[in-house]
């Protein structure tokens, strides 16, 4: 991949609004009456959790935490850490994990294994994408948006190397299959 690839539509924002739809209306019959805690992973989840929160009118919080396992390559090192942390107490509280993809689910698993240690009142995991042929470590995602192939995506918030973000439409880049 090179900066000339050039980002190929996978699904396009009328898909992504039907399916980010579709979650919030999963995701408000279970946390109607929970007051729950939105936490969104910095930075790819930023444009979907925006839209989705739109869309659900009931009382939430809404937090942020940064993850860092990436270098600039497209490969999971698998080594996580905590770059921004949480201000809000999860103690208690019904948080809703939103993640842009799971991958190879070492940084989701990572990121709710260090949630669970502060007990939280229930735990739950939202990802726009999901692309199980990577999978190192199995996660359980209660509400996903999109099942992908194998392709590295861009658009939507998500980045190749910061590039990318502010496409609207969830793309690939070609030369990667
Ligand atoms: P995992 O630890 O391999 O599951 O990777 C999780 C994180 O890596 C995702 O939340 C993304 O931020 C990033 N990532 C994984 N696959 C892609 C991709 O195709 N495009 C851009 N970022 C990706
Ligand atoms: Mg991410």
């Amino acid at each position: 991949m090179s900066s000339q690839s050039k980002p190929r539509i996978l699904f396009c924002r009328e898909e992504i609004a039907a399916a980010v739809s579709r979650l919030a209306s999963e995701i408000s019959k279970d946390y109607r009456d929970r007051h729950p805690l939105l936490l969104g992973v910095l930075k790819g989840s930023f444009m979907f959790m925006a839209d989705l929160i739109r869309l659900l009118d009931f009382p939430l919080e809404v937090e942020f935490i940064r993850l860092s396992s990436y270098g600039r390559g497209r490969e999971s090192s698998g080594k996580v850490r905590v770059v921004a942390g949480l201000s809000s107490p999860v103690k208690g509280r019904d948080v809703l994990v939103i993640e842009d993809i799971v991958d190879s689910g070492l940084t989701t698993s990572f990121l709710l294994d260090y949630l669970q240690k502060k007990k939280p009142a229930s735990l739950k995991l939202c990802a726009l994408t999901d692309k199980p042929s990577r999978w190192q470590t199995a996660v359980n995602i209660d509400y996903l948006g999109f099942t992908v192939p194998d392709k590295f995506l861009v658009g939507y918030g998500i980045d190749w190397d910061e590039r990318f973000r502010n496409l609207p439409d969830i793309c690939y880049l070609e030369g990667e299959d």
